[in-house]
């Protein structure tokens, strides 16, 4: 896969019901067949809400990659950004970035004043190049994880330091 290829990456909540199929699909190919986090499907409760933000990156007509958004906590401005998955024959090529600046650009729209992730120890760096603050290790969907947050908007700086004496959000994944 080209860089030249990822500059044609699109990303966009998904609008109907072909291309929120699509987006499961991605989803249950990168954490069901592939990594093997979930049994049968990775859907859970926060599929079902109104507020949800079912996303794709599209390369052309073709989903190669997903992320999911909604809010955590209301009263805080917290956001959940998670499901991020790039189909393996596109990684590397410029849909991640994108559909994780994504993700942080709508929940800023929307009002969010921060964003937390539970993310693959893999992918820790993956995040801190994209702005991210670690804010140690945790266990998430029984496996290690490492608990992110960005803050969101003009607010970014104020949006990080009252997680630490917070519970971990134990929802989604
Ligand atoms: C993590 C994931 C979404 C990254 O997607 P991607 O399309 O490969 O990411 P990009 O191509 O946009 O990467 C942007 C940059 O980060 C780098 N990068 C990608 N994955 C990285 C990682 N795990 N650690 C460090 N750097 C990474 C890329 O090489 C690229 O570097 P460059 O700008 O110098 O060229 C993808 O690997 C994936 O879907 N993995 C499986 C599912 C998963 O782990 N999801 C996340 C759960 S927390």
């Amino acid at each position: 896969m080209t860089r030249s290829l990822a500059r044609s990456v699109v990303c966009a909540v998904a609008t109907g019901d072909a291309e929120l199929a699509e987006h499961h699909r991605v989803r249950r190919a990168v954490f069901v067949a592939e990594q093997g986090i979930f049994t049968g499907d990775d859907l859970d409760p926060h599929d079902a809400r109104d507020d949800v933000r079912h996303v794709v990156a599209r390369v052309g007509e073709t989903v190669v990659g997903t992320v999911r958004l909604f809010p955590l906590d209301p009263a805080t401005g917290t956001w959940q950004g998670d499901r991020l998955a790039v189909l393996d024959r596109w990684r590397t090529a410029g849909a991640g970035a994108p559909l994780v600046r994504f993700a942080v650009a709508t929940a800023a729209a929307a009002g969010g004043r921060r964003m937390v992730a539970h993310v693959q120890p893999a992918n820790q760096r993956f995040f801190e190049r994209l702005g991210w603050v670690a804010h140690g290790a945790e266990q998430y969907a029984g496996h290690p994880h490492v608990l992110m947050t960005i803050g969101l908007g003009p607010s970014a700086g104020d949006g990080q330091a009252p997680l630490l004496d917070e519970p971990a959000p134990q929802l989604g994944g």
